[in-house]
């Protein structure tokens, strides 16, 4: 794997002195890429790119997003708020939550947004509501077992999301009932999806549900796509992707006899290899069995390692040469906090910058406060500029919301 010094020209090391370590870092350019990637990949067809907004919020990460002509799928009423305040405008998002309150949903619809729906009591709820006056998109669950792991497969029979497709016909009943306007079916079988044909078998149970509802606008075949961790680990051929699933689509669109939008919500894709997490050997210490390094960031800055056991590279940028060894590299959290099992690093001494690598998806957002530990800075370079996204918090932002009482 590339082992970047600079970014667009911009040395790594000079941002972590200036803006200091831990810090996020994300290359604009390389999301910008990926962008343009799908949109080579599905150029014969009408595609629309909603970027899941849950893998990088920040808002200046939304607007260069949309910028680069991808809108947006929002997952709760604090992301369509975000991707409002970037500058999507409401009816370029769509609202896929899960198991949330009608309340919530009115909010959506009063925003302006695409709502999803996942289950059959709030359709009937949104049917009671809206008649004919609201269109609205339905999330399939296809039974699908697909994705890197059991935590992140979300199409499979158990799974809580969507709506079986095995309750089509109570779908058909409720929109025939309250003549409620269908105009999207979707889907998203789970993250880390490393093979095409798999969106092609979630196609497939799309193309035939579609058959059934003649309000169609749009068909949404999720997010998904794999992207590599590690240097022997593969990523989804996006041309390929884009080459099956195009042609599935427009076959699909002759016999459904309208053209219809593909929609896609990528999230991974987009910002994975663009972040960097940097962060500062602060101990080296050898115990009988194990060479530590110790770091000033951990599970709380970055909890995919822990919670998946996901695999990031990491890199010493301090040194760049000569001798390696194996050191598992760990957070400064009070229980076992490993980033790294084992890994050869050419040799780190204290004050040494690791770079933690595809760490722009699922980095930041999945961030919190344990063991009262103050989240990192953003930085985004953009056209060889470094730009300060967000401002490192500070002991305040921890006590902010808090009254102290003494008792
Ligand atoms: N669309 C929907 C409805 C989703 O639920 C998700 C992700 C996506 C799109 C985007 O999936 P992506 O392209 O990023 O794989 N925290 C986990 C991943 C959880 C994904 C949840 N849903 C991780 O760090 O691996």
């Amino acid at each position: 794997m590339h082992k970047p010094t600079h970014i667009q020209g911009v040395a790594i090391e000079a941002l972590a002195k200036e803006f200091g370590t831990p810090l996020y870092l994300y290359d604009g350019g390389k999301i910008v890429n990926q962008i343009q990637a799908l949109q080579t990949a599905f150029a014969t067809i009408p595609v629309r790119i909603k970027y899941a907004a849950k893998a990088l919020s920040s808002l200046s990460v939304l607007s260069l997003i949309r910028k680069a002509g991808a809108e947006l799928d929002a997952v709760s009423l604090e992301e369509v708020k975000l991707g409002l305040l970037a500058g999507s405008k409401a009816s370029e998002i769509m609202y896929t939550p899960s198991g949330v309150s009608f309340e919530e949903i009115q909010e959506a619809v009063q925003i302006g947004a695409m709502i999803n729906l996942d289950s059959l009591p709030l359709l009937e709820r949104f049917g009671q509501t809206y008649g004919n006056s609201v269109p609205v998109c339905i999330r399939i669950n296809p039974h699908i077992l697909a994705g890197g792991n059991m935590k992140i497969s979300v199409g499979h029979k158990e799974s809580k999301f969507g709506i079986s497709i095995e309750h089509l016909p109570q779908i058909l009943e409720l929109a025939q009932q309250y003549q409620i306007p269908i105009v999207g079916l979707h889907l998203h079988t789970g993250s880390d999806i490393l093979d095409a044909e798999v969106f092609l078998k979630g196609g497939k149970v799309l193309f035939k549900a579609a058959m059934h509802f003649p309000n169609l606008q749009f068909l949404d075949f999720g997010g998904g796509f794999k992207v590599a961790y590690s240097p022997e680990d593969s990523a989804t051929d996006i041309a390929e992707l884009g080459r099956i699933v195009s042609g599935a689509f427009q076959e699909f669109c002759k016999k459904f006899g309208r053209k219809l939008e593909l929609w896609i919500e990528p999230g991974k894709f987009l910002v994975s290899e663009a972040g960097y997490l940097v962060v500062k050997a602060t101990v080296v210490k050898e115990t009988p069995s194990i060479h530590f390094v110790g770091v000033d960031s951990g599970m709380n800055h970055l909890i995919r390692p822990m919670m998946y056991d996901a695999y990031h590279e990491i890199y010493n940028l301090s040194n760049l040469d000569g001798a390696t060894s194996s050191y598992t590299v760990v957070g400064y959290i009070c229980e076992t906090d490993t980033l790294a099992s084992q890994r050869q690093l050419h040799t780190v001494k204290e004050g040494d910058f690791l770079v933690i690598q595809n760490a722009g998806a699922y980095g930041y957002t999945m961030s919190s406060n344990y063991n009262a530990r103050l989240r990192p800075a953003e930085v985004l370079v953009w056209e060889g500029k470094a730009y300060l996204i967000r401002k490192r918090e500070q002991f305040e932002d921890l006590i902010r919301n808090q009254e102290i009482i003494q008792w």
